[in-house]
C-alpha cells in the first residue's frame, strides 16, 4: 500500500483524481469505477476539471459505477446514480465512450446484477478502482463478513451501514439490500485508490491499513492489492 497523506480534502481530492487520470493517460480505452458517498465529491470534481480541460482523454474510456442501494434508481434523492449523474457525468463536456450505472431500481435485480458482471467481464478488469471506505470498513457494499471472492453480488445491508445511510436519504428509504462490485473485481483491479477523510474515518483506515486482512473489515483485504494507493486527509490519518 502506498499512503498519501494529504493536507486537507482539498488535496485528498486533487491527488487521488490525478492518479486515476494517471491509469486513462496510460490506457486511454480503460475501465474506470468510483464511488458514490461524501467522500467522493471532490475527486470527481477534480476529475472531471482535467477532463474539461483537456489534460485526460475519456473519448475511449468506459466508465461503471461500484454500487447501489437496492430499491433506488438514479433519479432517487441519496443513490450512488444520483451522485454519479449530478456529481459528475454532467460536470463532463466530453463524454465517455459508454457508461454502465447501476440501477438498483430494477425490476429483476439479479438480471442487473449479472449485467454488472457481464459489462465488467466484457471490458474490464479495471484499469482504476477508487474506493471509499464505511465505518465498518466496507468497499462498495462489500459489507463485514463478505466473501472476498465475490464478484458483483446482492448483499444484505449491515446494522453500521443502515444506521449511517440516513445522512443520504432520511428517513425517505429504507433499503435492506445493496448491490456491489465484487472484491474479486476491486481486487483484479490494475490500480486501487482508497479515499477517506475526516477523522470519524481514522479508526477504520488504522484497522483497513494497519490491521489483519480479514473479511470482518472489508478494505483490509487491500493490504494484499499490489497497486493500492490510500490516498487521507491528515485527520482521517491521525492514527496510522
Ligand atoms: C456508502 C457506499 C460506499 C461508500 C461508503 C462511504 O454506503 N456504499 O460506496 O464508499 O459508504 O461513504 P461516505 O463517503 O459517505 O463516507
Amino acid at each position: 500500500m502506498k499512503i498519501i497523506v494529504c493536507k486537507d480534502y482539498e488535496e485528498m481530492s486533487a491527488r487521488a483524481a490525478a492518479l486515476a487520470a494517471d491509469s486513462v493517460r496510460e490506457n486511454p480505452q480503460a475501465l474506470i469505477s468510483f464511488p458514490g458517498g461524501d467522500t467522493p465529491r471532490g475527486m470527481v470534481h477534480a476529475f472531471a476539471d482535467l477532463v474539461n480541460a483537456g489534460e485526460v482523454d475519456i473519448a475511449r474510456a468506459r466508465y461503471v459505477s461500484l454500487d447501489e442501494w437496492v430499491g433506488l434508481s438514479n433519479e432517487d434523492e441519496g443513490s450512488c446514480g444520483l451522485f454519479n449523474r449530478a456529481e459528475f457525468l454532467s460536470r463532463l463536456q466530453k463524454p465517455f465512450l459508454d457508461l454502465h450505472i447501476i440501477n438498483g431500481k430494477a425490476e429483476d435485480i439479479e438480471a442487473e446484477r449479472r449485467a454488472l458482471d457481464a459489462y465488467i467481464v466484457s471490458y474490464g478488469p479495471l484499469d482504476v478502482s477508487v474506493l471509499g471506505i464505511g465505518m465498518n470498513g466496507h468497499l462498495g457494499f462489500n459489507e463485514d463478513g463478505v466473501d472476498f471472492g465475490l464478484n458483483a453480488h446482492i448483499i444484505p445491508l449491515s446494522d453500521t451501514t443502515k444506521r449511517v445511510m440516513t445522512k443520504y436519504f432520511g428517513e425517505k428509504f429504507h433499503p435492506e439490500y445493496g448491490i456491489s462490485q465484487g472484491i474479486a473485481q476491486i481486487m483484479a483491479a490494475k490500480k486501487v485508490i482508497l479515499i477517506a477523510n475526516g477523522a470519524h474515518k481514522a479508526e477504520i483506515i488504522e484497522k483497513a491499513v494497519r490491521g489483519e486482512v480479514t473479511n470482518r473489515v472489508p478494505a483490509s483485504v487491500l493490504q494484499n492489492h499490489p497497486n493500492c494507493y490510500v490516498v487521507v486527509d491528515e485527520a482521517a490519518a491521525a492514527r496510522l
